[in-house]
């Protein structure tokens, strides 16, 4: 089999590593992918967000499965278009991949079905949204509808930040037309944990949880990014929360999307805050987790190409799914100066004297023109280890991390050491 895998983050290098291990794939494309990609597949020039350019990619070569990674091509409706001309895809429809591309479609669903979430409301009008806010009760969470690459998400303490926030997001237009609507959302604290399922139009498979942090510096301070770091499984995620997870939250999404005619199929993703009144959702998306991808594939133990076609012919409920005991921490190497300016084009050196279990995903990496391994984006690996527990997985991970480097690397020293925010 060949199988073409959308994308050029480590989440789509874990993924590619994840597919390599399986005897029947013979081939794997990586579109645009990065260096490390290149090591295991072949790397297709398309950007993942060129909805004509991959079709002509994919079409043009013998092409049995695709992947898709990241949640724009989702968005744009590639998955559909692939469909519609018989081929075998992972990832949700534009239809249903709806639920991460609109906050107001997400929000609206869960409140229409009972699908535990802070209370919220929409608005598509300046003046309506700024009206309800001189008359709400502080914190609360302003969102841009759309997809704004985690960005589209501001805490306002007071009015004087609620106004500069809405101002921002739907006058400046600071996301485009993410920003044509907002919801305003009761805030909530608690505990955040990242659940996965597997679904099909049916059904799905057991919750797998990962934390992820979002923030750049230790003690989660300063700004977010698109994380720092991961581990799986939380401490704190019992067998119990998991099947509280999938009954009040998987489970009715996949039956209600099923019958409004957005059949789900691929991995559902629910950003989850854990409240006293039980898990509550914050968003949805329609895709693998970056950086959790990285730390939860490596746990898995069921072949991902069957679970991948068992999604794809609806057969999903009579696959077992199992996931290693073992933890996984992941700590990602980011360019100095991320998630504000920072340069590239810098050798990353010892790559190859990590202990060999030790996984290193790439993402912002690329060969210069004498084959050698450069930077190329703000985050540029995110390195693995897995071990039978958490505190072994972490030291493992920092002790190895230290024999890779590049010119003004950074990395977070407390990943799954501390709480995320
Ligand atoms: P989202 O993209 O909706 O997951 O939001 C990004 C981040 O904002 C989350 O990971 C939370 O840390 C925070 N957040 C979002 N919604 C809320 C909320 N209702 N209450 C508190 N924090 C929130
Ligand atoms: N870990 C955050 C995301 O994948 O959106």
């Amino acid at each position: 089999m060949n199988v073409f895998v959308v994308g050029n983050g480590a989440r789509e290098h874990a993924i590619c590593v994840k597919l390599a291990q399986n005897p029947r794939i013979t081939k794997i494309f990586a579109a645009p992918g990065n260096a490390g990609t290149a090591a295991i597949a072949e790397n297709v020039e398309v950007k993942s967000d060129d909805i004509p350019g991959l079709i002509q990619a994919i079409t043009s070569r013998l092409v049995h499965l695709v992947v898709i990674g990241p949640e724009t091509p989702l968005a744009r409706g590639l998955a559909e278009n692939l469909l519609m001309r018989g081929m075998e895809v992972f990832g949700p429809t534009s239809a249903a991949a709806h639920i991460e591309a609109s906050k107001a479609f997400a929000k609206d669903f869960m409140h229409r079905h009972g699908i535990p979430a802070p209370s919220s409301v929409t608005f598509s009008n300046y003046d309506d949204a700024l009206d309800y806010l001189k008359s709400s009760v502080f914190p609360l969470v302003i969102k841009a509808d759309g997809l704004s690459q985690g960005k589209g998400v501001i805490i306002a303490e007071n009015i004087e930040q609620a106004r500069a926030a809405l101002d921002y997001i739907m006058a400046q237009k600071a996301f485009g037309e993410a920003g044509n609507s907002v919801v305003i959302e009761e805030f909530l604290s608690g505990r955040e944990v990242s659940a996965f399922a597997f679904a099909d139009a049916h059904s799905t498979s057991p919750v797998v949880a990962a934390c992820d942090y979002k923030r750049i510096f230790d003690g989660n301070k300063g700004p977010n990014t698109g994380g720092m770091g991961s581990y799986s499984p939380p401490e704190f995620f019992t067998p119990e929360l998991g099947k509280v997870v999938s009954e009040n939250i998987m489970d009715p999404v996949i039956r209600h999307m099923h019958d409004e005619h957005r059949p789900y199929k691929g991995i559902l993703y629910g950003g989850l805050m854990l409240t006293p009144q039980g898990p509550k959702v914050l968003e949805f998306n329609a895709r693998f987790g970056d950086p959790e991808t990285q730390v939860i594939l490596p746990r898995l133990e069921t072949d991902l190409l069957s679970i991948m076609q068992a999604i794809s012919n609806n057969q999903l409920s009579r696959l077992r799914i199992d996931w290693s005991q073992d933890a996984c921490v992941g700590v990602v190497m980011a360019s100095g100066g991320y998630p504000g300016k920072y340069q590239t084009g810098f050798p990353v050196n010892g790559l190859d004297d990590v202990d060999c279990d030790i996984m290193v995903f790439h993402a912002g990496t690329s060969l210069d023109d004498d084959g050698r391994i450069v930077t190329s984006g703000g985050r540029v690996v995110t390195v693995v280890a897995k071990a039978s527990t958490l505190e072994q997985a972490r030291e493992k991970v920092y002790d190895n991390i230290r024999r890779i480097s590049f010119k003004d690397c950074y990395y977070r020293k407390d990943i799954a050491l501390i709480g995320q925010a």
